[in-house]
């Protein structure tokens, strides 16, 4: 399968397989399932869907935020951003998801990768009077 035969049907059932094997695993995760107990697992995974879709060329129909300004309450750091990314590397490999959807499904979150990360907590933002910050650490090892 190469992106020139495939079809908008084809291209948004990928994103669409990925993004719950993805989140499947996100709400399952020892650190992430903290950080996204702020939103309902089938809300942000059709958010993602119509996100991602729109970015790789398909109807737009995502209308939030763009993933650049949609985190400013959340401390995302290098190693959430490496943990979030194993887990769809995972994704990618449960599904069998083409090679071009991958690259080019890293490629728009590296796009975004700068405006997210953050030095400490102290950078969080309310995005609105009532909003909470999500900071949550890393959680430690158990080892029995
Ligand atoms: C470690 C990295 C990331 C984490 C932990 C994370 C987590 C979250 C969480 C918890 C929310 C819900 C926020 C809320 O409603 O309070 C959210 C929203 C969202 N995220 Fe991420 N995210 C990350 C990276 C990304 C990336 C790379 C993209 C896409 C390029 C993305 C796209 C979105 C979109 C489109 C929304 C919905 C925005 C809205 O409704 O305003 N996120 N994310």
């Amino acid at each position: 399968m190469n992106e020139q035969n495939l079809s908008p049907e084809e291209l948004e059932s990928w994103i669409s397989k990925v993004s719950h094997e993805f989140y499947n695993l996100g709400y399952q995760d020892p650190w992430l399932k903290d950080v996204f107990k702020v939103i309902k697992q089938e809300i942000i995974t059709s958010q993602q869907i119509d996100f991602m879709l729109g970015a790789m060329g398909g109807p737009k129909r995502y209308s939030g935020r763009s993933p650049g300004d949609a985190h400013p309450h959340i401390f995302i750091n290098e190693e959430m951003w490496q943990q979030r990314e194993s887990l769809l590397l995972l994704a990618f490999e449960k599904t069998g998801c083409p090679e071009f959807i991958r690259s080019k499904w890293l490629k728009i979150e590296h796009a975004f990768k700068r405006s997210m990360l953050m030095e400490g907590p102290h950078e969080c933002r309310k995005r609105w009077a009532t909003d909470e910050l999500v900071i949550v650490p890393k959680p430690k090892l158990k080892i029995a």
